[in-house]
């Protein structure tokens, strides 16, 4: 799917990988972007930041904590109602803080599911929509073990197994929405700056994790953006991608397992 003339839905955009998400579509040419986001965050300048640089109307700060159902519905609702339409989707929000891992299992698995499901009914063809694209934003944490994360190493590879689920052909079939899957390695934002304090370890040890994480190599989020504008054009229904060290977005392969008939 070309970006050009398309209207997108971005979660967590506010600030972070999200932003540049947000940005990278307009620099593609997108009609609209939906920047969802908590009301405490700084959405509105981020949008207002977006419409200074591609025009005045392109962004909107649609305040939404993805964690509330009715809130999220609400936003696809107005994004459609405002825009007049809706074709490409992002499941970016999310947190990386094994301290409170309920509420992580809520944002970053939760919320995810339900931005696919609400994305199925605003933009399936099944549904009265012209078909999309979905990306659920997972992490490389969620394809190998996370030692210091092992609830948000969790939750990223339930959103892979859920994605590559949802983009199975069967679904496909009625819908016409791709469901495709963003893996980005480490990115230089506040998630991992600050991601030691939020670790599951013993609070001593959190300041020689915050020294350990400084140290590591971190792509820029608009490196992740690029790749999903990529994945976004030429991704097939169910893929898993990866963005790692600012390199261009690869495909991930998985073992498959014989059927019995
Ligand atoms: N930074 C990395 O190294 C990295 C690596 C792999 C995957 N990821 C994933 O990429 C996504 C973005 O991460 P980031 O590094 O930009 O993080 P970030 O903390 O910089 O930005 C996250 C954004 O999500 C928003 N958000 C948090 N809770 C929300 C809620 N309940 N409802 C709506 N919005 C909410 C925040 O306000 C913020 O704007 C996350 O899903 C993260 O797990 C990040």
């Amino acid at each position: 799917m070309d970006v050009e003339g398309k209207i997108a839905l971005v979660t967590g955009a506010a600030s972070g990988i999200g932003f540049a998400y947000a940005k990278e579509l307009l620099q593609n040419g997108a009609k609209h972007v939906a920047i969802l986001d908590l009301a405490s965050s700084s959405g509105s300048e981020s949008a207002n930041k977006l419409n200074g640089e591609f025009g005045n109307g392109k962004a909107a700060f649609i305040p939404c904590d993805v964690t509330k159902a009715q809130e999220f519905e609400a936003a696809f609702a107005k994004t459609v109602k405002e825009f007049g339409g809706l074709d490409i989707v992002v499941n970016n929000a999310g947190i990386m803080d094994d301290e409170r891992w309920e509420l992580e299992i809520n944002i970053n698995l939760t919320a995810v599911v339900r931005g696919t499901l609400l994305s199925f009914q605003y933009m399936g063809k099944d549904k009265g929509g012209k078909g999309g694209v979905v990306v659920n934003v997972a992490s490389t944490a969620g394809i190998t073990p996370a030692v210091y994360f092992p609830v948000y190493s969790g939750t990223k590879n339930a959103v892979i197994g859920a994605s590559r689920s949802f983009g199975h052909p069967y679904h496909f079939e009625k819908s016409a929405v791709r469901v495709l899957t963003m893996c980005p390695h480490i990115t230089h934002t506040q998630l991992i700056t600050k991601g030691a304090e939020r670790a599951h370890i013993e609070n001593e040890a959190k300041e020689k994790l915050s020294g350990y994480m400084k140290t590591l190599p971190m792509q820029t989020p608009e490196s992740v953006a690029k790749g999903v504008i990529k994945i976004i054009k030429v991704g097939e229904n169910g893929s898993v991608w990866m963005v790692a060290d600012g390199e261009p977005a690869c495909e991930l392969d998985f073992p498959s397992f014989p059927v019995k008939k």
